[in-house]
C-alpha cells in the first residue's frame, strides 16, 4: 500500500510538466473543466501515475490506466487505485491485492445542526458527534464524511451510494473499521482531514444493493 499527499497549488511550470505524463484521453477530460479544475485534475492524475509507476517500476506515462471519468482503474486486476482532492490538497493511493478508497476534505465550518439537515449522518453518528466537546466536532464530522466517502469510493459507487448506510466509528480518531473495511487516517496539512479505507479484494460485492448497511 502506498499513499501520498499532493500539493495542488504549484507554479504553472509544474502543471505543464504534469501534463506531459497524461494520456490524450486524460488531457481531454481535464481540459473540459475550468482552469482551476483542469489543473487539479492534471496534477492529481499525474501524482496517481507517478505513485503507480513507482510501485510497478514503470515510467508514469507508461502506467496502463483506463481513461477517465469514473473510478481510476489500472488494466492490471491486482493493483487498485484511488484519489481525492479538496481545496489545494490531494491524496493518491495505490494498493496491491486489496480494494482501496481515499478521501480528503478541508475541515467543514458547518455546525452539527446544519449537517443534520443534509441527512448524510445516521442518528447514532449524530448522537456520538453531539457528545464530543464542541471544539472537536468540526474535525470529527469532517473525518466522518471522509470515512464514508472513502468506503463508497472503494466500492466504486461514489455518492450514488447512500452515505447514511456507511456507519462510521465516530469517537475514534481516524482508526477503526466499517464492515470489512479497515480505516486509517492519512497525514495531511492542518485544516484538512483524509481517510483511507482498505478491504480484501474478494470481499467487495460487485454491486451495492440499495439499503445495504456497512458497519
Ligand atoms: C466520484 C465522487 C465520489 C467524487 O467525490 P468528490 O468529493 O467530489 O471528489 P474527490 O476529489 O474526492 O474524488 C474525485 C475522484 O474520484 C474518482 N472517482 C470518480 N468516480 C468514482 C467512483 N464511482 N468511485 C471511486 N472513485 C471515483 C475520480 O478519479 C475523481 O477524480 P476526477 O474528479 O478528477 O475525475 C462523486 O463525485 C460521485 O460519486 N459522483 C457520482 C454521483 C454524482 O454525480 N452525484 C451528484 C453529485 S453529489
Amino acid at each position: 500500500m502506498r499513499v501520498r499527499c499532493v500539493d495542488l497549488v504549484v507554479p504553472p511550470a509544474e502543471v505543464a510538466a504534469a501534463r506531459r505524463l497524461l494520456s490524450p484521453a486524460e488531457l481531454c477530460y481535464a481540459d473540459r473543466g475550468s482552469p482551476s479544475v483542469r489543473d487539479r485534475r492534471v496534477l492529481l492524475r499525474a501524482a496517481l501515475r507517478s505513485l503507480a509507476g513507482h510501485v510497478l517500476d514503470l515510467s508514469p506515462a507508461a502506467v496502463p490506466l483506463a481513461a477517465p471519468p469514473g473510478r481510476p482503474r489500472l488494466l492490471l486486476p491486482t493493483v487498485d487505485l484511488s484519489c481525492s482532492a479538496s481545496a489545494g490538497v490531494g491524496v493518491v493511493a495505490v494498493a496491491y491485492g486489496v480494494r482501496v478508497g481515499v478521501d480528503v476534505e478541508r475541515v467543514a465550518g458547518a455546525t452539527l445542526a446544519e449537517v443534520a439537515e443534509e441527512a448524510w449522518l445516521a442518528p447514532v453518528e449524530l448522537a456520538a458527534l453531539a457528545a464530543l466537546p464542541v471544539l472537536q466536532q468540526a474535525e470529527a464530522l469532517t473525518r466522518c464524511w471522509t470515512q464514508k466517502e472513502a468506503v463508497l469510493k472503494g466500492l466504486g459507487v461514489g455518492l450514488h451510494g447512500d452515505p447514511r448506510t456507511v456507519l462510521t466509528p465516530v469517537p475514534h480518531r481516524g482508526h477503526g473499521s466499517i464492515s470489512d473495511w479497515q480505516l486509517t487516517p492519512v497525514a495531511v496539512p492542518a485544516g484538512w482531514v483524509a481517510s483511507l479505507a482498505v478491504r480484501p479484494a474478494a470481499a467487495v460485492p460487485q454491486l451495492l444493493s440499495r439499503g445495504t448497511r456497512y458497519r
